[in-house]
């Protein structure tokens, strides 16, 4: 039998199968996750989020995002719910500090300070183990950036899901404009280039597809054709 080193993070229960989602941001991967896991009957962790809230409390809180020490100290302390409803538009509802945050947290500006919180080892090596406790029986649907490399190594299933960067600034203009919130197209293309280059270049955890990913460019292909190509591979892999 084989032990946990004394003091070692145990990313992934025994029996516990995980499905890393990683990709940039607009690739489609929240919408694949939620799906995956109603399929699958499993859990689901949307990282980005941990992240968003993260800098919104720093903003609520006063705390300058460029203060590593601060950050961490509310990543590690951070006082959020996350609550399943019935609605497939919003999955979750997300509670920080007593507050309803659901929508607050997707605007644009809170992708990019969260962008810019993910930037520090301190406030990502305080959140390995929540993300890591949400791995539960039976599964876990895992949607982020570092899932398959650094979070969940060990995942069953680990897929890199992308697209051009024009697409998916036309789909985040989609997906925003249909919660009501407004938008420029040109806008958010230039902040999903500067949110790529500061996620794919970033010293720690950077975004890129773990060596044994199954990579999908869905440039080309509907919601539809993604989730069936995703569902095959997550039905392939895990019995
Ligand atoms: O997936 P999202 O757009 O909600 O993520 C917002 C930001 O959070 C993203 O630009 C980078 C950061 N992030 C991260 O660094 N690692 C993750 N696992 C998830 C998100």
């Amino acid at each position: 039998m084989t032990q946990q080193p004394s003091g070692a993070l145990q990313n992934e229960p025994r029996g516990v199968l995980v499905v890393a989602i990683d990709g940039p941001s607009g690739s489609g991967k929240g919408t694949i996750a939620h799906r995956l896991a109603a399929a699958l009957g499993f859990h689901i962790l949307d990282s980005g989020a941990l992240y968003r809230l993260i800098g919104l409390a720093a903003c609520n809180h006063q705390v300058d995002l460029a203060d590593e020490a601060a950050l961490a100290k509310i990543a590690a302390e951070l006082d959020v719910h996350f609550i399943p409803t019935e609605d497939p538009q919003e999955p979750l509802q997300i509670v920080l500090e007593g507050q309803h945050v659901t929508r607050l947290i997707r605007t644009d500006d809170a992708g990019t300070n969260a962008s810019q919180v993910a930037k520090f080892t301190a406030v990502r090596d305080a959140l390995i183990q929540r993300q890591r406790d949400f791995a539960q029986a039976p599964g876990l649907i895992a949607d982020g950036r570092d899932m398959g490399t650094v979070v969940f190594p060990d995942a069953a299933l680990k897929i890199y899901l992308t697209a051009s960067a024009e697409a998916r600034a036309q789909r985040r203009y989609k997906q925003l404009k249909d919660k009501g919130m407004g938008v420029s197209l040109h806008a958010l293309f230039l902040s999903i280039q500067a949110r790529d280059e500061q996620d794919m270049n970033r010293l720690v955890a950077p975004l890129k597809p773990a060596a044994d990913a199954l990579i999908i460019d869905s440039t080309e292909m509907s919601l539809e054709e993604v989730f069936d190509t995703v569902l095959a591979a997550a039905q392939a892999r895990l019995g």
